[in-house]
């Protein structure tokens, strides 16, 4: 089912004053008044979860004895017509009736008549957006966390075909020492991983119902809280009303670790962008994930991940966006917290397509065992090795061994060749000490398998990791 409900056009006169609050008004308000007020061009999004909270507060209120059973069901009833509406496009959505709430409850009074003038008993508009946006925002967390259990999927894929391909390792993307296309792979099911616990605690966080805590102060009918949290699937009920209404901790909580996220996947599309460069070749993207350029046959474009490695703007300004409204707020609603839906759906929805666009490129690409291979060997990036082996073998300090490898690599730099081509006899101008066994740890390969510390690039410790993912993400 999707969230959006189809739009209707259908207007609806605004001239006579709110049939929600009119006994007070006298005349309705100005048009700019209902321009600035209204939410309803986005807060219909909320409404499955909005109809899901008066079903449970309407059951609740039956069952304590406030609502008649009869009235009860002809509400139970009357909101499921108006779900099915909203559902098939055929809902008169009235800006007039600002927003989500209101569009619903008159709507109910049309379908049902008089029985839904006591839905709102005991309860407010207020408690009311806090637990429709509540149960939004924790079926998004759920979402996150399965775009990012599929992503990490796909990286774990290209972690076990490379456990043991060489590439180059880069500290300031300068060759620095070789490292394993699976290990590479595997830093980012790490971060992702981070990533998924952060929206898992925040939903666990966020699952308290505010429903109840009514404008503010709680309520004075007999209502039965730990009911209507349990029906909507909530831990239990928020402790303190004020807080309830007043707090938008959770979306921000989520927003954060959105925010998180997409840092992460922007970092991975810059690689993409770099990597699939002609200057690099390490990977080829897809076909389904490249675009042409209208000028330049030969091109193959990464849009895709150059989108990803922008989206973050989005989100981030989300997620300041709604901390700067947030701030500084007295208790306990305040009108400026209507203010917190579209940054959310905004960065909800980005963050989606960026899991699954990536989700997508990283299945689909396919990395360059050979130019990985060739550039591993390049950029002089054994001579830590070197330094280790003058070390071990030879008793030398390391910053002694360090300035003898220095030495050799601006000779080979010199001779315009690679470390293990230097002749030995080259190689004892640097340190008489040095025997025919060095070049044995000078190859890439011989480099990556000897780092096998906990953690470590060697394809061996690769492995073990690719065994740990597959039975934690199975
Ligand atoms: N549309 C409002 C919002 O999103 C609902 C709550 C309105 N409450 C009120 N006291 N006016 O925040």
């Amino acid at each position: 089912m999707s969230d959006q409900p189809a739009e209707n056009t259908k207007a609806q006169s605004a001239a006579s004053a709110n049939a929600m609050w009119g006994g007070r008004f006298a005349a309705g308000p100005d048009a700019i008044m209902e321009a600035i007020n209204a939410s309803i061009g986005f807060d219909r999004r909320l409404f499955a979860q909005d109809i899901a909270g008066s079903r449970a507060h309407a059951a609740m209120l039956a069952a304590q004895d406030i609502i008649s059973p009869s009235d009860a069901e002809a509400i139970r009833e009357g909101l499921l017509t108006v779900l099915s509406e909203i559902e098939t496009g055929s809902f008169p959505f009235s800006t007039a009736l600002e927003d989500i709430h209101m569009n619903v409850e008159a709507r109910l009074k049309e379908v049902i008549g008089e029985p839904a003038g006591r839905l709102h008993t005991a309860r407010s508009r207020n408690d009311q957006v806090a637990v429709d946006f509540r149960l939004w925002v924790r079926d998004q967390a759920d979402a996150a966390v399965a775009g990012i259990e599929a992503l990490q999927k796909a990286l774990l894929a290209q972690a076990e075909a490379g456990a043991d391909w060489v590439m180059p390792g880069f500290t300031h993307l300068q060759s620095a020492q070789p490292v394993t296309w699976g290990h590479h792979m595997l830093a980012y099911v790490e971060m992702l991983s981070r990533d998924a616990g952060r929206f898992r605690d925040a939903r666990a966080r966020m699952n308290e119902c505010p429903l109840g805590a009514a404008a503010l102060a709680g309520t004075s009918f007999p209502i039965d809280r730990e009911a209507t949290a349990k029906a909507l699937g909530f831990d239990r009920p928020m402790a303190n009303s004020l807080d309830a209404v007043a707090d938008r901790d959770f979306a921000l909580e989520f927003l954060s670790a959105a925010t998180l996220c997409a840092m992460h996947l922007s970092r991975l599309a810059e690689e993409l962008v770099i990597w699939s460069s002609a200057q690099f070749r390490f990977v080829r993207l897809s076909d389904r994930f490249s675009t042409g350029s209208s000028i330049m046959p030969q091109k193959r474009n990464p849009d895709a991940a150059e989108l990803l490695r922008a989206k973050i703007g989005r989100i981030l300004g989300a997620t300041v966006s709604l901390f700067t409204v947030m701030k500084g707020l007295p208790l306990a609603y305040s009108k400026d917290m209507q203010e917190d839906k579209e940054q959310v759906f905004d960065a909800a929805d980005t963050l989606m397509l960026s899991l699954a666009a990536m989700t997508g490129m990283v299945s689909d690409m396919t990395a360059n065992r050979e130019a990985l291979r060739a550039a591993a060997a390049a950029g002089f990036s054994t001579a830590t090795d070197l330094a280790d082996w003058l070390v071990r073998t030879l008793g030398l300090p390391f910053r002694e061994a360090h300035h003898v490898t220095g030495s050799l690599v601006a000779l080979a730099e010199k001779k315009g060749c690679d470390l293990p081509e230097l002749s030995l006899a080259e190689m004892q101008s640097g340190h008489a000490g040095i025997t025919q066994e060095v070049y044995s740890v000078l190859g890439v390969e011989n480099s990556v398998a000897s780092r096998t510390s906990y953690g470590g690039t060697a394809p061996s410790e690769v492995k073990k990791q690719v065994s740990r993912w597959k039975a934690r993400l199975a």
